[in-house]
């Protein structure tokens, strides 16, 4: 397993690689790996084969986190994750500086961002402002290093996997963005570097997410015709806050795609959740 840390040799290396009729799958994170993201890591395998390479870059964009939030203590541990990268059989690991990605920002000078502008309305677009157009610059960025041909997205993130996607089809990069399959720990709680946040008493409560889902999901299966969105909200709100820690950011039911919010819940409606456990921002989301 290689490690490259510019953008220059990146897009040699993948420029070799597509001149040799290699396939290559992409999946971009901000490190300290768990099992949901080797799970991206063996579906950009199985979608490339074993001739083809799997790139996975471990970078944390500071232009996706707002100014009060947790870019400083985000968790770091590049060791550990390139063992794992190394057992999952990651080919190479592109770990870029900041000085690489965003020359001269410091001094003010870097002037180029990507934006989103109808997907990113919502959501995490209400609740964190700039993130949405950290997201796509650094995407877009990655894409232009690593020219993959496959993009592996987690589906915790849903409104930012559609977000990628439609980036990707409105400015003809030509990657087909993966969506694959949120993992949870034995308990139903979303697997996330944010959970190392949680002290012993948060973590028991953070379940609540996961529970919000299943209640919905129970509540929708129950009723005989569709249920208005404002009257749900409020029974899973209420769940939320039997939990002393939990505080609701939001509840949305929206079209899975359009990401349109939604008056009446029913079957095929997908909910988002982002929940404070403590000072930990928690989100989570599933078809309901
Ligand atoms: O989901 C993430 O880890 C990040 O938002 C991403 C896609 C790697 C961009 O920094």
């Amino acid at each position: 397993m290689r490690i490259l840390r510019d953008p220059a040799s990146m897009q040699r290396q993948a420029m070799k690689w597509l001149r040799a009729g290699t396939r290559i799958g992409f999946v971009p994170t901000m490190g300290y790996l768990h099992e949901g993201h080797i799970s991206l890591v063996h579906e950009a395998r199985r979608r490339v084969g074993a001739s083809g390479v799997v790139v996975l870059s471990i970078y944390v964009n500071p232009t996706q986190f707002g100014p009060r939030e947790d870019f400083t203590k985000y968790p770091r541990d590049f060791r550990r994750d390139c063992r794992l990268c190394r057992e999952a059989g990651v080919d190479v690991v592109f770990t870029p500086s900041d000085d690489s990605m965003y020359p001269g920002r410091e001094a003010g000078d870097y002037s180029t961002y990507v934006v989103e502008e109808q997907l990113t309305q919502g959501m995490e677009g209400v609740s964190r402002p700039t993130h949405f157009r950290g997201v796509t610059t650094i995407v877009a960025k990655l894409f232009h290093c690593v020219l993959p041909e496959v993009a592996v997205f987690g589906a915790k993130d849903w409104q930012q996997a559609a977000v990628v996607s439609r980036m990707t089809r409105d400015l003809n990069f030509p990657v087909r963005i993966v969506v694959a399959e949120t993992r949870r720990e034995p308990d139903g709680l979303a697997m996330s570097s944010r959970n190392r946040y949680l002290d012993p008493d948060q973590r028991r409560q953070a379940t609540v997410l996961s529970e919000m889902i299943a209640l919905a999901r129970a509540e929708v299966a129950r009723a005989k015709r569709p249920i208005p969105a404002g009257k749900l909200r409020e029974r899973l709100a209420g769940l939320a806050f039997s939990r002393p820690a939990a505080r609701v950011d939001y509840i949305e039911f929206f079209h899975p795609e359009t990401l349109r919010p939604l008056e009446k819940v029913g079957p095929g409606t997908h909910l988002a959740l982002a929940v404070f456990v403590g000072a930990t921002r928690l989100i989570d989301n599933g078809s309901l």
